[in-house]
């Protein structure tokens, strides 16, 4: 007779889609799979560290079937019992608005064993890639952290605190409502302050878009910008080596613009 494997949860971050920014110990967890459940912005190469697992992509994505959440916990929970050891790979960090935490609490509700490890998040290994850093001294004191849709779908309110105050914004799933954004964070003064869009980053499709809250949305447009994006607002932006010559002209073209009105 064959005994049966126990049945475990490993949720593991698979970082920003740059195939080398997951982590040793997650690396290790795949290795150690029976099972792999795995996400649309997961780079597929990972897969490559879990040979001998099933791989079950419950991602969304286009002409495929669409798992509601519910489905997926199922599918975790009875791949689990089935085969052993699931690991349930998403992308970026998954307690970063990536529901790492329903699944973790559904998972546990059947008395299976469950693991975290942590993923280097998109929200802040995006705007890193490119020079950004986050927070810095003198420059910015925090940063928040926003969905541009809550789950009704709405803008969440919270931008509308964040464009009152001086910290960074970095949001998240928002390219939609980019208009209401920008708009909020122009009610409160912000029309100069700089903004990157970054589409796919760290991975070989990355793009972006650079300007200021009162022109992003029309940068975004000129250069087809669309998801997966993050938006980061505040002065961190212009600080990175990469875009500071960028932020240089538009100073000096606001500087002759005054000169020839004077
Ligand atoms: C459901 S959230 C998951 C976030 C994830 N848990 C994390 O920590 O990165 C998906 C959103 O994250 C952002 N995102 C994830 N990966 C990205 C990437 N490589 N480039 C730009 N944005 C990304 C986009 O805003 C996307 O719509």
């Amino acid at each position: 007779m064959t005994h049966k494997k126990q049945a475990k949860v490993t949720l593991v971050g698979a970082g920003p889609g740059d195939v080398d920014l997951i982590t040793v110990k997650g690396v290790k967890a795949l290795a150690s799979a029976d099972v792999v459940l795995y996400d649309a912005l997961i780079n597929r190469e990972l897969l490559d560290y879990a040979p001998n697992a099933i791989k079950i992509f419950v991602g969304k994505r286009k002409d495929f079937h669409r798992y509601s959440q519910d489905e997926i916990n199922e599918i975790i929970v009875k791949n689990a019992f089935e085969h052993g050891h699931v690991v349930r790979l998403k992308g970026g960090d998954p307690f970063v608005f990536g529901r790492g935490g329903e699944e973790i609490d559904y998972v546990e509700s059947f008395g299976i064993e469950t693991q975290v490890i942590s993923g280097i998040s998109s929200s802040i290994s995006v705007p890193a890639n490119l020079g950004v850093s986050l927070t810095k001294r003198g420059v910015s004191e925090s940063l928040w952290i926003i969905t541009g849709t809550t789950s009704a779908r709405q803008l969440s309110d919270d931008v509308r605190l964040a464009a009152q105050s001086s910290a960074t914004v970095v949001i998240l799933m928002g390219m939609s409502k980019l208009s209401e954004i920008t708009d909020l964070f122009k009610e409160h003064g912000k029309s100069k302050t700089p903004t990157v869009i970054i589409q796919n980053g760290c991975t070989e499709n990355e793009q972006v878009g650079l300007g200021t809250v009162d022109t992003i949305v029309e940068v975004v447009a000129d250069k087809g910008l669309s998801s997966p994006a993050i938006i980061v607002i505040g002065e961190v932006v212009k600080e990175s080596v990469k875009f500071r010559s960028f932020f240089e002209e538009i100073n000096q073209q606001v500087i002759e613009k005054q000169r020839n009105l004077s």
